[in-house]
């Protein structure tokens, strides 16, 4: 980590990889919860004397410049959150960006580099091309948690070359994430929401050995509803996968892993918003024409009672189609069960992923999670017990 650096860092170069993939409308960025996470390291780094520059992907470019995915979009956006001035380098490694560490910026300043994905080395995680970045900096961090599943030569390979320290946002992801499934208080329970079993099969596979709870919400308890031999009318189900998902149950099952699926659903033959044909039911009792769009209030009672005897939850996806009311209420009251019981004192709470932290918002639950994960594909890939490549270079 940082601590592992001299305090006084004048005349080093840290290269440092954050991530700047920001959600954009109009030119402007929708949510800068990603900057505002390492907006610590790169005032630390500055602050005691470091010249930062700052290494980022912005979209997937596929190896070639594109104008609209230059991280220059960024970074008013960035400037606006550091408060700091940024000097733009549209280069990544060569002439250009030598000049700008020798002559133009001083200590303490700040530049950030091009989308590094602009060059078909990064992706392809080029030795030569980790080689050639390298040669600016005399020592690498990462703070991009949630780019540390690809290994790429800004997020893997760059950590061969300079000596390399976790930034302050990818300790506390490290830290928080290992309190949820490395080392955690137990019981814990796993909720795991979202349309498709198919997208988190092995999030499944191994979560059942980890946790003594594993929650199942969104379209993913209509399939396994329907593997128990439940009709699920025409919800959003994927009947091939009966005999995978009845395999993971037998497996929760021997390993004393309880699956919790729901005993009451709200339905409605059509998906909007409020429909006439809305209604809660048994799940025993959804008609031919209806379809799942959420858990019921007694399904998420018992939930609520499972969390109270937990002292870990890791959640990853809604529980219904929480985008459009009211299919949201499940959600909305296990986040806010969730974030009470943390209050308390009595919860650790860990989230992440696109939709959950959305959905955790919207319940305005976030701010009492124990931690809120800023990855996507990294936060999954780190529940299916994966070692995201990005993190094993820093532990060389
Ligand atoms: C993300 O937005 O989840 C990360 O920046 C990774 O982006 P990628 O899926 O394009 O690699």
């Amino acid at each position: 980590t940082l601590d592992d650096l001299p305090a006084d860092l004048t005349g080093e170069v840290a290269l440092v990889r954050v991530d700047l993939n920001l959600p954009m409308k109009d030119g402007s960025a929708t949510d800068v919860t990603r900057v505002e996470a390492v907006k610590p390291t790169i005032f630390e780094l500055a602050s005691r004397g470091a010249k930062v520059l700052l290494l980022a992907h912005f979209g997937r470019p596929g190896g070639q410049r594109s104008s609209m995915l230059s991280t220059s979009m960024v970074i008013g956006d960035v400037e606006r959150v550091i408060g700091k001035e940024i000097m733009f380098i549209p280069e990544i490694a060569g002439p250009v960006v030598a000049q700008a560490v020798s002559s133009i910026l001083r200590d303490g300043d700040i530049g950030l580099l091009d989308n590094t994905r602009f060059w078909p080395g990064e992706e392809k995680n080029d030795p030569n091309l980790a080689q050639a970045i390298a040669a600016h900096g005399t020592l690498y961090v990462n703070d991009a948690f949630s780019a540390a599943h690809r290994a790429h030569a800004t997020t893997e390979g760059l950590a061969h070359f300079l000596p390399a320290y976790a930034g302050r946002s990818m300790e506390a992801e490290l830290k928080a994430l290992d309190a949820a499934l490395g080392t955690p208080e137990q019981p814990v329970a796993a909720v795991v929401g979202g349309a498709k079993v198919s997208t988190k099969l092995a999030v499944l596979e191994h979560l059942v050995g980890k946790v003594q709870h594993l929650i199942i919400g969104g379209g993913m308890a209509n399939t396994f509803l329907a593997a128990r031999g439940v009709n699920v009318g025409k919800s959003l189900c994927e009947h091939d996968l009966a005999p995978t998902v009845a395999r993971i149950m037998d497996e929760a099952d021997a390993k004393g892993c309880t699956v919790h699926l729901p005993y009451d659903v709200v339905v409605a033959k059509e998906f909007a918003a409020n429909p006439a044909s809305l209604r809660t039911c048994n799940v025993h009792e959804v008609a031919e024409d209806e379809m799942i769009l959420d858990l019921g209030p007694q399904a998420v009672e018992a939930l609520a009672d499972v969390l109270k005897t937990c002292r870990t939850l890791v959640w990853n996806g809604p529980l219904g189609a929480f985008e459009t009311e009211p299919f949201d209420a499940a959600t909305v009251a296990l986040a806010r069960t969730a974030a009470a019981l943390t209050l308390e004192g009595s919860l650790i709470s860990v989230a992440g992923g696109g939709d959950t932290v959305a959905a955790l918002a919207h319940a305005g639950a976030s701010q009492d999670f124990t931690y809120i994960s800023t990855a996507g594909g990294a936060f999954l890939e780190w529940m299916e017990g994966r070692v995201l490549p990005g993190v094993a270079a820093l532990e060389v």
